[in-house]
This record gives structure tokens, C-alpha cells and sequence, in this order.
């Protein structure tokens, strides 16, 4: 087609996209919005009761001109209800589960939170698409941190205890009568702490390679009276110290480490002979093509700018990805010298396998 031949557009299909195009400019912009809401609290004042902004902004010490505008921008995108008769904001009952109650299995704010901290890394990525460079967890900004806690936490406690656990051999009994846990790669320690408060007959290490992590995890565990029976260190997946763990779990790191073969024959060495490792894992296909849906976008997405950047940053930098499968990491189970490896269980958003020396 030469510059100066008109395309044949399907004015249809132009329509159609451009739409998807406003949707998912608005969806970008409301990360920040979300963010904000959730740090002033204002989906949690709004909870309950229908609130104008001047009862809003009284409610919360905030400013009425700016919680307008916001109010605004999360009634046009579903996120807060507007009653015209009343010039009323409200949270539906669904609404207020995703958005104000921090204990909800679906509880949504820290998904944004972790978008909103990722994106700043935008510029640096762009230099690593030209360098081939990898950018380290540890340099993110803080959001990153603080945003995938709080994404990941109410998956974990809707599913870790009732049911992934369960889904492997003879892992539960051994729990609940004392066992030695390693959590590898454990960040700031959701996981560890809501296996420690389940099972208090255990011994847990949380072990990650980010100390501002593991200095949360330590707070954390001692705010919600687990000290006792948790213990959080610094430590690499390569390196972590320890010998005779019944039960060793990773949860949404193992493709984000540079040598996960590495890491997978330290854990393999350090289980007790008839220890159990479970990876937790993003869900995803074997295939690109069957990963090319909603789910698939997110962390693709997120892998971009934070799994395969940090991959990259470290020995080996194999780069998974978070999509990498079920075939990508058994190979990596198996080059690590594993005789067993099954998918025990599923969600949506997660598979966990289990694996057995
Ligand atoms: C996506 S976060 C998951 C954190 C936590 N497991 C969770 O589910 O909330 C990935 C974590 O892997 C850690 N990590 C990456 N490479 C590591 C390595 N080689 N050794 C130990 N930890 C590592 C990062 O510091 C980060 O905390």
C-alpha cells in the first residue's frame, strides 16, 4: 500500500476497538483513582450508608471539590453508585465487599495499588527493551510491595488453609500434629503468617532475598501474635538455611527467580526425606494461544514490568515469565532432580502443584 492509498477500514470493527481503547484508558487512569480511595479511606466511609460529597468530605477530612471529581470518576466506572434524586454516592452491597472490606476473598484495591507501583517503572523498562537490562524487586517502588501483599492476601486466605493445602498427600496431618515449614521467597510474609496462625503447632522460616520485606514480615508477625512460631530472614531461594523441612511452599516467585533450577534443587536438598514442596503459581496454559484472555493480559502485563525484569536481574536469568505453564515448570522441577510433580489443585488466578523428591 503505498502513503497516499486509503486503507479499506471496517468502520465496525474501528468502532469497536476504539471503545475497547476508552475503556481501558479509563481503566488505566482509575488505578490512581482506586489508590487514592483506598488510602483516604473513603470506600470504607462510604460503606453503609448513601453520602453526599459534602457529607463525604466532612466524614473523611478531606477536601470537597476534590472527593467531587473523584466521586465522579468512580460513578462513571461502576465503582460507586450516584442516585441523581438525592445527589447521593453509595457502595452496593458487591461493591462495598470488593472495595471496603479488607478481608474479602475479592477484595480489590491492592491489585491497583501494585499496577500503580509497577507503571513507575515504566522509564527504566523502556531502557531494559534497548539493554537487555533486568531490574531487581528490591528496586521498585514501595507500591509494588505493599499492592501485591494486599492483592495476594485474600486469595491466600480464602484458599491456602481450606483448600491447597488439602489438596496435597498427607501435608494437612502433618501440620496439625508439628512440622518444619520453609516459605521461600515469602515477600512480606502473608502466607507464612496465615499458615503459622492455622497450624500453631509448627515451627515457620520465611525466607526472601528483599530485606524491606522481611522487616515487614517481622512486624507483621508480631502485630498478629504469630512471633513465636514464625522467624523471618533474609535469604536467597539458592541459599536459605535449614535442613529436614516436612513442607517448603513458594507462592508466585519461583518465575521471577534468575535460576529457579537452582532453587529448585536447594529446596529439593533441604526436604526431610518424605518432605512435600508446593509452587504456587500463577494460572496459565502451555500455549500462548490459550492464554490470550483477560487473566492472560493482567499478567503478562505484570510480567513485563516486574517477573521477567527481575528474572533478568539475577544469575542465570531464565525468564519464565508468569505465564510460563504447567510443562515450563515441570522441566524446571524435574531438571532439579524431583521424581514427583503434580498439579494438585486450581483457581482462576492461581495453580498449585505439588512436588516430591
Ligand atoms: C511476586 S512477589 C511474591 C511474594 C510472596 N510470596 C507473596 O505471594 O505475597 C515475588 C517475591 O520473590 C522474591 N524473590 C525474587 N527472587 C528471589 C530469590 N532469588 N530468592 C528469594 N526471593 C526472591 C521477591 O523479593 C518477592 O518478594
Amino acid at each position: 500500500m503505498s502513503a497516499t492509498q486509503i486503507p479499506a477500514i471496517d468502520m465496525n470493527k474501528l468502532n469497536a476497538f476504539v471503545g475497547q481503547f476508552v475503556t481501558d484508558l479509563g481503566a488505566a487512569v482509575h488505578s490512581g483513582m482506586v489508590v487514592i480511595g483506598e488510602k483516604l479511606g473513603l470506600y470504607k466511609a462510604l460503606a453503609g450508608h448513601p453520602l453526599s460529597s459534602a457529607e463525604l468530605a466532612a466524614k473523611t477530612k478531606t477536601d470537597e471539590r476534590y472527593l467531587r471529581e473523584w466521586l465522579s470518576s468512580q460513578a462513571a466506572g461502576g465503582y460507586i453508585t450516584y442516585d441523581a434524586a438525592t445527589d447521593k454516592f453509595s457502595l452496593s452491597e458487591e461493591q462495598a465487599f470488593t472495595l471496603a472490606v479488607e478481608d474479602s476473598p475479592a477484595y480489590l484495591p491492592g491489585a491497583f495499588e501494585l499496577a500503580l507501583g509497577s507503571l513507575a517503572a515504566v522509564p527504566r523498562i523502556v531502557e531494559s527493551f534497548r539493554s537487555g537490562a533486568g531490574m531487581g524487586w528490591h528496586e521498585h517502588a514501595d507500591g509494588v510491595f505493599h499492592g501485591c501483599e494486599k492483592f495476594f492476601r485474600p486469595g491466600y486466605a480464602a484458599n491456602l488453609v481450606a483448600s491447597w493445602i488439602p489438596a496435597l498427600d498427607d501435608v494437612k496431618e502433618k501440620l496439625v500434629a508439628g512440622a518444619r515449614v520453609a516459605d521461600v521467597g515469602c515477600g512480606k510474609g502473608a502466607s507464612t503468617i496465615l499458615m503459622a496462625k492455622a497450624f500453631p503447632n509448627s515451627q515457620f522460616y520465611g525466607f526472601d532475598y528483599h530485606d524491606k520485606s522481611i522487616e515487614a514480615a517481622r512486624e507483621s508477625a508480631v502485630r498478629q501474635g504469630v512471633a513465636d512460631r514464625v522467624t523471618f530472614q533474609v535469604a536467597s531461594a539458592k541459599s536459605f538455611p535449614g535442613k529436614n523441612y516436612d513442607f517448603v511452599a513458594v507462592f508466585d516467585c519461583l518465575h521471577d527467580m534468575g535460576d529457579p533450577i537452582g532453587a529448585a534443587a536447594h529446596v529439593r536438598q533441604s526436604l526431610g526425606k518424605n518432605g512435600t514442596w508446593m509452587i504456587v503459581e500463577p494460572f496459565a496454559n502451555d500455549q500462548l494461544k490459550d492464554n490470550l484472555n483477560p487473566v492472560g493480559r493482567v499478567y503478562y502485563s505484570f510480567s513485563t514490568l516486574l517477573c521477567t525484569p527481575c528474572s533478568r536481574s539475577q544469575e542465570v536469568g531464565l525468564c519464565l515469565g508468569a505465564q510460563a505453564g504447567e510443562g515450563r515448570i515441570r522441566d524446571v522441577v524435574k531438571a532439579a532432580g524431583f521424581d514427583r510433580f503434580r498439579r494438585a489443585t486450581e483457581t482462576p488466578f492461581n495453580i498449585v502443584y505439588e512436588a516430591r523428591p
